[in-house]
Parts: structure tokens; C-alpha cells; sequence
């Protein structure tokens, strides 16, 4: 019987974002330490500070896409596949109150969800460009990633 696509890029994702979570070093992701403490879902959605994100998750995860080169092995793939995935979460992560209230203003932006929408379309884009190993794809895909990043730091901190 075929394996549920849906069902294990499902499992696939929480387990990648709990592995960054969890293993991010010096963590102040507060994700992490509220797991422990409640169930799934009872902070109400409050996952950490954009710093946090930005920091930990955003930034060295799209640098291994940037940095891809013609990957040797099943497991370079694979790891290229988890930043893609990775930066999934994180744009949906980024669309939810952040513990940090000064990031709150940003949030309320309308700009930002757009750009959230841009960077998750991107990561899409990686995804399936890393899945056809397609690196031709992947390096467009990596170039409309970095399009949100610029915009939405100059929309931001950047114009203070
Ligand atoms: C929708 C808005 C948004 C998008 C998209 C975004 N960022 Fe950010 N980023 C921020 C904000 C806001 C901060 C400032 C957080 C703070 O310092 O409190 C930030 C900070 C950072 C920092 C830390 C900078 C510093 O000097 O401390 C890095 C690195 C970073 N972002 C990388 C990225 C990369 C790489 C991408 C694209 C793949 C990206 N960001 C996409 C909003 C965004």
C-alpha cells in the first residue's frame, strides 16, 4: 500500500522542528522549555522572538541552501531537504505573537504576512527543486528566498 504523502511530511516536519527546537545551542527559543511543561498547543501559540528565529533557525538554515553545491551523497540531499522544511516552519512560526512584545509591531504589518507568504512559497519551491535534485531549480528557488529576507529587514529593524 502506498504510503500517506501528506501524513509523513506532516510527521517529518514537527520532528525536524522539534530536533532545531530542542538542539538549538545556548536556547532561548522558549518553544523548547514550554514543551516540557504543557501540552501541544496550550501556550497559545507563542512560540519565541523573531530573534530567536532569525538567529537559530532562519539564517543557518538558508545558508545551507545557499551554500548547496552538487550534493555527493543521499544524506546531503536529505539535509538540504530538512533546511527546506525547516524554513517552512519557520515562516509559519514567524505568523504567530511573538513572546518579544517589541516585535509585535512589526507583526501587525501588513507587509509582513506577506513576506512570511513569500518566504514559505519559497521554501515550497526548495522543497520540491531538492526532491526533483534539480540544482538549477533550487538555485532560483534560493534566490526568491532571499528576496523576502532584504524586504522585510529594510520594512523593519533595518529602518530604525
Ligand atoms: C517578515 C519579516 C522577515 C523576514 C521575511 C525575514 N526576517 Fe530576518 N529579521 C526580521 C526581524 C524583525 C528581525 C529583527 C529581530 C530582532 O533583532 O529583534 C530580523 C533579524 C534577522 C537576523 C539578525 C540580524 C541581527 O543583526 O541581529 C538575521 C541573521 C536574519 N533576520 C536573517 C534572515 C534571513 C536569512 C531571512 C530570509 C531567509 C530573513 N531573515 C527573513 C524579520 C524578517
Amino acid at each position: 500500500m502506498p504510503e500517506d504523502t501528506n501524513y509523513s511530511i506532516r510527521r517529518r516536519l514537527i520532528a525536524v522542528a522539534t530536533a532545531i527546537l530542542v538542539s538549538a545551542p545556548g536556547s532561548h527559543l522558549s518553544l523548547a522549555q514550554a514543551s516540557e511543561a504543557e501540552p501541544a498547543g496550550a501556550s497559545g501559540g507563542r512560540p519565541t522572538t523573531m530573534k530567536g528565529v532569525m538567529t537559530e533557525i532562519v539564517a543557518p538554515q538558508s545558508d545551507i541552501l545557499w551554500r548547496a553545491e552538487e550534493p555527493a551523497s543521499d544524506e546531503e540531499w536529505s539535509r538540504l531537504e530538512e533546511a527546506a522544511i525547516a524554513l517552512q516552519v519557520a515562516s509559519s512560526m514567524m505568523t504567530m505573537t511573538s513572546t518579544n512584545p517589541e516585535d509585535h509591531p512589526y507583526q501587525r504589518m501588513p507587509i509582513w504576512r506577506l513576506l512570511t507568504d513569500e518566504m514559505r512559497t519559497a521554501s515550497i519551491r526548495a522543497l520540491a527543486s531538492i526532491r526533483d535534485k534539480d540544482l538549477d531549480a533550487l538555485f532560483i528557488a534560493g534566490n526568491d528566498l532571499y528576496t523576502p529576507c532584504e524586504a522585510c529587514h529594510r520594512a523593519t529593524y533595518q529602518k530604525e
